[in-house]
């Protein structure tokens, strides 16, 4: 049920909180998992603890105010700690699919800005092969199609083909990012080598970024029916 899965995803985030020690720099990442990470971050800092995060989306800096944690920005606070973070997907190689809820590009840089990244997850998010989840790629306004049919070419020479399509937000309107892009979803399936596409994705230019986070994560905290458990690169 939700309400297990949500226990799953509190859990993890609370074993990832035993990571957070006085005076740390940290990332607070975004989505359903890391809101559970902004609030016990948010209980530790009414009980004294002294720390300086960085929230990697306007949703996650609007709770993290509410809480009263001490925020900075990366403009203040160049080098981080420590990120906790969801993820979309991950395989046994800690690659993660990320940006399910449109903040890849904020949570790309802050998790590249950390010295560690620690994803927190249910187990449903583990997968042997990358791409059940769509990949989400942050696209510039201008050019949209062109950059669209340039997405699916090179990706299909990557070894990718699949579904590409413009994320909707309200009404007509198509779903806009915290940068003030717009988000491409591609349901590839199968990522079976997801260092070639994202090497592919980042050659075109109307691309900001996209979802594949390779190399970032170097421990992920997955909770289950199990209990809690831990995988490392
Ligand atoms: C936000 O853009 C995403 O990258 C989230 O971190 C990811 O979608 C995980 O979200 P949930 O924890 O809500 O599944």
């Amino acid at each position: 049920s939700d309400a297990k899965v949500d226990g799953f995803k509190a859990a993890a985030a609370q074993a990832a909180v035993e990571l957070v020690k006085p005076g740390m720099r940290l990332g607070l990442g975004t989505g359903s998992t890391a809101y559970h990470f902004v609030e016990a971050v948010g209980v530790l800092v009414r009980n004294g603890l002294d720390v300086t995060c960085v929230p990697t989306s306007e949703a996650t800096r609007s709770h993290a105010e509410k809480l009263r944690i001490p925020l900075s920005s990366l403009d203040e606070t160049p080098q981080l700690d420590l990120t906790v973070d969801g993820a979309d997907e991950l395989d046994d190689q800690l690659r993660l699919i990320k940006g399910g809820g449109g903040a890849l590009l904020r949570e790309k840089i802050v998790a590249t800005a950390s010295d560690r990244m620690v994803v927190i997850a249910d187990a449903s998010k583990v997968s042997e092969t990358l791409g059940s989840h769509p990949l989400p790629v942050e696209v510039v306004r201008f050019g949209l199609r062109a950059t669209m049919r340039l997405v699916e070419a090179l990706a299909a020479e990557a070894g990718c083909e699949g579904d590409i399509r413009l994320r909707a937000g309200q009404g007509d309107l198509p779903f806009v990012t915290d940068q003030g892009n717009l988000i491409v979803d591609c349901a590839f399936h199968k990522i079976s080598e997801p260092e070639v596409l994202a090497f592919a994705l980042k050659r075109v230019p109307g691309v900001v970024e996209h979802g594949l986070f390779l190399g970032l994560a170097d421990l992920a905290i997955i909770a289950g029916p199990g209990g809690v458990k831990a995988m490392r690169r």
